[in-house]
């Protein structure tokens, strides 16, 4: 009876993580997918604990519950209400980590019940099985950890945090490739070892250390452009750690939300590597995603908001650019009060240039002016802008620079062959950022010196400011 009261808690939370995921995949309906997975994980670990009080083996310790709920809640609480929505990428890389630690810890635990304190094995499984399990979450699991800690260091700006090497992802690519592979079919040899020799604990720490240095040095060469690729990566690796672990639990729900994150993490894997143009093995084994900054050796005048106000006056139509400047001076609500303006004194044709890697992470554009009710219907995806630019009278890039970087173009440097934002396309171009400094890849940018870009400089929100106020006295 009990039994099937928990599969039907599982079940209901399977539902709304799988109606959850289909919700999130608009900007309009993706807040009720969130709350959807937050109501499914409810169910998740209100069934969970029901089924451990209510089943044979009972609650071992309310105490250790209460404080691990407690406090988990707690640390994500303020985490999450103390970031900046430019320091979100971190916190999920973060995140990714923990889950993946947490996972192979629930593994390790668990598969020493079965093998030293002989419990009860989940119907259908036996202890081989149990121990490739393990050992499978125990790689996935630590190498997401320490892969995720160094590419939260990388977004924060490595270079400030532990020194250049780890942002300079040139170090070691080529030998380090072969070594990958060597510690990798280690672990897995270690795994065959342990089935026959399941009480040596040496093979599980040997598993852990290993795991642990792989996540490293598979972070390590890649940098610049590629890190959404990584991030992405990582986080399909914590949800399959988490199904392995349902399965050495026998949890239906841990093993259905872990291949729910496993698949869309992948799914958006290939999504960032198809917009950087890459695929999966160049960004793991190439890494040419960094490269030394770019000593700016030219210079250029900058313009003011007046003369900026005076070239638009009249344009029919103007396409915004928005980049991760955007995101630092959050100024969207600015640049939409700009559109609105634009549309209510000249009638210009408003639109909005997304590419699927501008900012620090999936999506970073489009929920920012969401957030400012910009109409989803203004924002349109690259490939289908780009074609507009050549139309266009005004570019105006906000905090926008290897997304629009014609350096990418050319088949050498980090930012080779990544798809941009044509803005250069358009009849004037208008760039608001502080300096002429180079952006994320580190690659300076042909754009801002072209005899037809006037470079606004200053920070995003007061050069909107500025620029709003030139348009209404006009
Ligand atoms: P970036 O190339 O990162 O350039 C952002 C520009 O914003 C900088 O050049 C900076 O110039 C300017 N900026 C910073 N603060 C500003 C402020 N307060 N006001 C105005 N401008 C400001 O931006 P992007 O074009 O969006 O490209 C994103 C990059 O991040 C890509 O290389 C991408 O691969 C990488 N990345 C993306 C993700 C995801 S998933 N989106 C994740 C990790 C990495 P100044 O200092 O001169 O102002």
């Amino acid at each position: 009876m009990i039994s099937d009261w928990v599969s039907f808690g599982y079940l209901v939370s399977a539902a709304l993580f799988i109606f959850g995921l289909k919700k999130l995949g608009h900007p309009r309906t993706a807040p009720k997918g969130n709350q959807y997975g937050m109501m499914g994980m409810a169910v998740a670990v209100i069934t969970t604990i029901a089924d451990m009080q209510l089943g044979e083996n009972g609650i071992v310790s309310w105490t250790l519950i209460i404080a691990g709920l407690v406090t988990g809640s707690l640390i994500g609480y303020i985490m999450a209400a103390r970031v900046q929505m430019t320091g979100m990428p971190e916190m999920v890389a973060l995140f990714n980590g923990f889950g993946g630690a947490a996972s192979a810890l629930v593994a390790l635990s668990e598969s020493w019940k079965y093998i030293d304190e002989g419990h009860a094995l989940p119907t259908g499984l036996d202890l081989p099985v149990i121990v490739v399990a393990a050992g499978l979450s125990a790689l996935v699991g630590w190498m997401t950890l320490t892969g995720s800690i160094l590419a939260m260091y990388k977004l924060k700006g490595g270079v400030e945090v532990f020194g250049k090497w780890i942002r300079t992802p040139t170090w070691g690519p080529t030998w380090l490739n072969p070594v990958k592979i060597i510690l990798f079919f280690s672990v897995l040899v270690m795994i065959y070892l342990s089935i026959n020799d399941m009480t040596n604990t040496d093979y599980l720490w040997g598993i852990i250390g290993i795991s642990c240095l792989l996540g490293i040095i598979l972070v390590l060469p890649i940098g610049g452009a590629d890190m959404p690729v990584v991030v992405s990566l990582l986080n399909s690796l914590s949800g399959i750690a988490a199904a392995f672990t349902g399965f050495i639990i026998g949890n239906s729900v841990l093993i259905i939300a872990g291949s729910l994150v496993g698949a869309s993490g992948l799914i958006l894997t290939f999504i960032m590597c198809k917009a950087m143009n890459r695929t999966l093995t160049d960004v793991l084994f190439k890494s040419f995603g960094g490269s030394e900054k770019a000593s700016l050796t030219r210079t250029k005048a900058g313009t003011d908001a007046e003369e900026v106000a005076m070239m638009a006056d009249g344009a029919q139509k103007i396409i915004i650019v928005p980049g991760y400047g955007m995101a630092v001076s959050q100024c969207q609500h600015q640049v939409k009060e700009f559109a609105d303006l634009m549309a209510e004194k000249f009638d210009t044709e408003i639109k909005y240039a997304i590419h699927p890697v501008a900012g620090r992470m999936p999506g970073h554009m489009n929920v920012l002016l969401a957030e400012a009710n910009v109409p989803y219907e203004q924002l349109i995806e690259m490939d289908e802008i780009n074609p507009e630019f050549s139309e266009c009278d005004m570019a105006i890039v906000i905090g926008a620079n290897d997304t629009c970087n014609p350096a990418a173009r050319s088949g050498e440097g980090p930012l080779a062959g990544m798809p941009i934002i044509d803005a250069d396309q358009a009849r004037t171009v208008v760039i608001i950022k502080r300096s002429l400094s180079v952006g994320y890849a580190g690659v300076d940018n042909d754009l801002f010196y072209e005899d037809k870009t006037m470079m606004l400089f200053g920070d995003g929100k007061a050069m909107m400011t500025e620029l709003n106020s030139a348009i209404k006295e006009l």
